[in-house]
């Protein structure tokens, strides 16, 4: 079953094609990745999947419902979440009290149809603090969890911000670099995260720059450049893909993994 479809996508800014004609479909269940180098357009993709951006063109379809141009909120209720490049954490706040955020934005969305019933939003702060109780320690952050996030380590944030997005219970979560920054520790960290994620049925839209951790844990892996499609297939076809290998492995070719030529 398909959960995703993106259909002949664009985005200009100005002059700059960032998305141009693509196309591409993920399936329910997966952990489908999406690679490229700097300015290939990945974050682009992702706010216009998100509704932060509407599309110059083309055509996008969650759960076969159109949704190009439909509001983020809008997306979120309907189970559509993401995490962004950057921490966007809220630094003096407990790391509850920041999932709890993601939770009452969840919440509130359910109450809006019933906004008058008053005992209901009383007893949702005590289930949403429940709720991110349960979502620390499904993340490993169960320590931290009357930490002001400003006092956590950066690893620990990264993780932090996946819980918040959980709590608005995605079917379909996007991770923007979710290792970005990570020690090698901190990254098998989310690694085993992701797939935790992925085993409970969720499924997993990746950006990120660390190939191993790319290779190792997609189904399914789509390569931008400049806005289109280079290649797409399992790990072992886009590591023996000629154009992938010319334009963003490099000339070291297939066997060097990191192929981190573009670290930023
Ligand atoms: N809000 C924006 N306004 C103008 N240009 C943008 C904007 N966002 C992205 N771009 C441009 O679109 C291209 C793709 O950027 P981006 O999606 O951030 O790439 P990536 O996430 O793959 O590094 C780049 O040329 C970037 O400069
Ligand atoms: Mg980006």
């Amino acid at each position: 079953m398909t959960i995703l479809a993106v259909e002949d996508l664009c985005k200009d800014f100005g002059g700059v094609h960032a998305i141009q004609g693509l196309s591409f479909q993920v399936r329910a269940g997966s952990i489908h990745s999406i690679i490229g180098p700097n300015g290939a357009g990945k974050t682009t993709l992702f706010n216009l999947i998100t509704g932060l951006y509407a599309p110059s063109r083309g055509r996008i379809a969650f759960l076969d419902e159109p949704i190009a141009g439909q509001p983020p909120h809008r997306l979120a209720g309907m189970g559509l979440l993401r995490t962004f490049q950057n921490l966007q954490v809220f630094d003096t706040m407990t790391a509850t009290e920041n999932v709890m955020v993601g939770r009452h934005l969840h919440i509130l969305r359910g109450l809006v149809p019933s906004l008058l019933r008053l005992p209901g939003i009383v007893r949702s702060d005590r289930d949403a603090r429940e709720r991110s109780l349960q979502l620390l320690d499904f993340v490993g952050l169960s320590a931290y969890a009357d930490m002001p996030a400003g006092a956590m380590p950066y690893g620990a944030l990264k993780r932090l911000e996946i819980a918040r997005a959980l709590a608005g219970e995605p079917k379909l979560l996007l991770l923007d670099e979710p290792a970005a920054g990570c020690n090698a520790t901190e990254t098998k960290e989310i690694d085993t995260l992701i797939q935790r994620v992925a085993a409970a049925g969720i499924t997993v839209v990746l950006v990120e720059h660390d190939m191993s951790l790319v290779m190792g844990i997609s189904d399914h892996i789509l390569v931008l450049d400049y806005g289109r499609k280079l290649a797409e297939g399992t790990a072992a076809q886009i590591r023996a893909n000629p154009a992938v290998i010319e334009a963003y492995l490099g000339t070291e070719g297939a066997d060097a993994v990191p192929l981190a030529a573009d670290a930023g």
